[in-house]
């Protein structure tokens, strides 16, 4: 399928996980992606590698959470490929704690990378697209976006706040042809998940009860979320915007 042909695409932590899996598929349905992150040796091994499937890839070191990062990426972008139609603001980062103890400095972290990179990532797409004629914004929220886990609670305030970011972004450009979606991501088998299960006392039996937690009695595959991904990218999405697209294998819906 070469329905993403030319549609130029930026995927933030593009060099593992969910973003991985997403930049390899967009490019396989003909968008040329530039992967950024902070990651720089395994983010320009994942766009080495759509390079030598045939496929345009580039790789930009970019830390979502400095403004000049993001906006240099983006302009880097405009310079290499002429516009930009697709930014998917998916980096991300996780910390394990109750309200309580949580520092200063974690907040900070998860709010500034997950939130305002978020916010800075789609300033600086909006502005583009806004002389593209328009585009698509699909952030990564969580169902985190939607019901509160224990123990997260600057990960569920930035997982929130992404979904309003979005649906803002939403109401003040839809007539501007840029339309802006979260996908809401079930758990999901990546470096980020791992992470989580390490510090649990048993991670072996967390992973089941992570599993069990979902209607399909199991955890999401990066994949999964990508297609996702791609679909909101896409013409198919062409009257979604605003909307919290849940990939969650039915978490959410089982009590
Ligand atoms: N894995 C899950 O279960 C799950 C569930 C719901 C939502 N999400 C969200 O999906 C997104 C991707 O997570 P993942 O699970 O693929 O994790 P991951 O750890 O595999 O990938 C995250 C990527 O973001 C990059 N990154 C971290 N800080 C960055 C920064 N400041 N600037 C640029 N890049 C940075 C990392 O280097 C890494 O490549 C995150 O927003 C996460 O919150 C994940």
């Amino acid at each position: 399928m070469n329905d993403l042909a030319g549609k130029v695409s930026i995927v933030t932590g593009g060099a593992s996980g969910i973003g991985e899996a997403t930049a390899r598929l967009l490019a396989q349905r003909g968008a040329p992606v530039v992967i950024a992150d902070i990651n720089d040796e395994a983010g320009a091994a994942v766009a080495d590698r759509i390079r030598r499937s045939g496929r345009v890839a580039e790789y930009q070191h970019c830390d979502v959470s400095q403004p000049q990062d993001v906006d240099g990426l983006v302009a880097a972008t405009v310079q290499r490929f002429g516009r930009l139609d697709a930014m998917i603001a998916n980096a991300g980062v996780q910390v394990e704690k109750p309200l309580a103890e949580t520092t200063d400095a974690e907040w900070d972290r998860v709010i500034n990378i997950n939130l305002k990179g978020t916010f800075l990532c789609c300033r600086a797409a909006v502005r583009q697209m806004l002389k593209n004629g328009g585009g698509s914004i699909v952030a990564t929220g969580s169902v985190l976006s939607l019901v509160a886990e224990p123990v997260l609670a600057a990960y569920c305030a930035s997982k929130g706040g992404i979904l309003m970011l979005i649906r803002s972004i939403a109401t003040d450009y839809g007539r501007h042809h840029i339309r802006a979606n979260c996908v809401c991501p079930g758990y999901i088998n990546t470096p980020l998940g791992d992470g989580y299960f390490a510090i649990q006392p048993d991670p072996a039996a967390a992973r089941r009860a992570a599993d069990a937690m979902h209607a399909l009695g199991r955890m999401g595959e990066p994949d999964e979320v990508a297609r996702c991904v791609a679909f909101l990218v896409s013409e198919e999405a062409s009257f979604m915007t605003g909307s919290a697209l849940v990939v969650d294998g039915g978490l959410v819906a089982k009590v």
